[in-house]
């Protein structure tokens, strides 16, 4: 019996060790990488799927348990990185060069944070090391570019290889393109849905993205146009619903679902916000102003998780109307808490789909 260590050791205590999303070996997943032995210290790299993975602590736990029943082992090093998968390819849609996963946040009912969940949530991937862009997909109303402190911003328009390409804006780690960008503010807009579709097409293959582990697509409210175009174009990771807790947001939100349903795009889940409000005054005090549960009902009447629910705090909203979104201006807060969380739980849903 010897006691030399070795790679094959090494690999072998740590082939038992799951990702507790994936639910499958870190070993086989050819998520340790590197192994390195020098008297008694082991040294390797786990990479994680995503930068945004909420158990990253437990895995490294995991792991320097099992190494260290290994005799002759005195210490564990374990350096983390990741690499977030590519989505799988959908035959008849075309991908984005460099562009891993595009994630739609959707709702059937206007109003109900879609922006504000889906800036703050790419501003969080973004916090946790993730390559992140954002498309307004709302042509009449655009709003991101407020929430993201870029109301202001210019954007380029430059001659690439086939054609012209845009240069997205950038502000808090996110890469954005909005039609806000491109018209007279203070100019009504009117579109047909064919012009429609192809901005929307354009926003997805006209922009110089770069490399990006997320795309979020910021949709309109309603199972219009715009849901239509992009479900057909380009492959989706999935999409995310926003409701509050009422019941005609409610209802709306399970049209929306069963349309992406339909067209073959997977529900990553519901984001309830507006889940109740809590006074600044009176933080002992919880009022379910939209009703409560709904988001918790819904979930599992159409057997999607349920990501998680968002308060309705003031600071949420001042923090897109001064384009520092909550995650920034107030990372300690309820909300931004909860809104970490929802990225976190995304992105995990984007690598488990992607590897499944
Ligand atoms: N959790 C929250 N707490 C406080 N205010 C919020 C919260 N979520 C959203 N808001 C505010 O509610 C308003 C509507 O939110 P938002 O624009 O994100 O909704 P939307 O679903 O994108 O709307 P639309 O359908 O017009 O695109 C905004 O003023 C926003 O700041
Ligand atoms: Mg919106």
């Amino acid at each position: 019996m010897s006691n030399i260590l070795e790679t094959k050791s090494i690999l072998d205590v740590l082939r038992p060790v799951q990702d507790p999303e994936l639910q499958k070996s870190l070993v086989e997943l050819n998520m340790i990488r590197n192994i390195n032995i020098v008297d008694g210290q082991v040294k390797f790299t786990l990479v994680l799927t995503t930068p945004a993975c909420p158990l990253r602590e437990f895995i490294v736990e995991d792991c320097q348990k099992a190494v260290k029943k290994l005799p002759g082992v005195k210490e564990v090093i374990v350096d983390v990185t990741a690499e977030t998968p590519q989505q799988k390819a959908i035959p008849d849609r075309q991908g984005i060069d460099r562009v891993k996963n595009i994630i739609a946040i959707s709702s059937g009912k206007g109003g109900v944070g879609k922006s504000t969940v889906a800036v703050n949530v790419a501003v969080a991937l973004a916090q946790m090391g993730a390559k992140v862009g954002l498309i307004d997909a709302d042509i009449y109303g655009p709003n991101d570019p407020t929430m993201l402190g870029l109301a202001d911003a210019q954007v380029m328009v430059q001659q690439g290889q086939s054609g012209e390409v845009l240069e997205p804006a950038f502000n808090h780690g996110v890469k954005l393109v909005s039609m806000a960008f491109l018209i007279d503010k203070d100019q009504p807009v009117i579109w047909r849905g064919p012009m429609l579709n192809g901005i929307i097409r354009q926003f997805l293959y006209q922009v110089e993205w770069g490399e990006l582990d997320y795309l979020l697509v910021d949709l309109p409210p309603g199972t219009g146009d715009a849901q239509l175009t992009l479900a057909q174009a380009v492959p989706m990771s999935g999409v995310v619903i926003v409701t509050t807790p009422q019941t005609v947001a409610l209802l709306d939100s399970r049209k929306g679902l069963k349309m992406f349903q339909q067209l073959g795009v997977s529900v990553l889940g519901i984001v309830e916000n507006m889940s109740y409000f809590v006074p600044p005054d009176m933080p002992e005090k919880k009022y379910d102003i939209f009703g409560s549960g709904g988001g918790e009902r819904t979930a599992q009447e159409l057997e999607v998780p349920l990501l998680g629910g968002v308060p309705l705090e003031m600071p949420v909203r001042e923090g897109g109307d001064s384009g520092i979104p909550i995650v920034v201006g107030d990372p300690g807060s309820v909300s931004a808490q909860e809104l970490r969380a929802i990225a976190q739980k995304i992105a995990a849903r984007v690598s488990v789909a992607a590897l499944a």
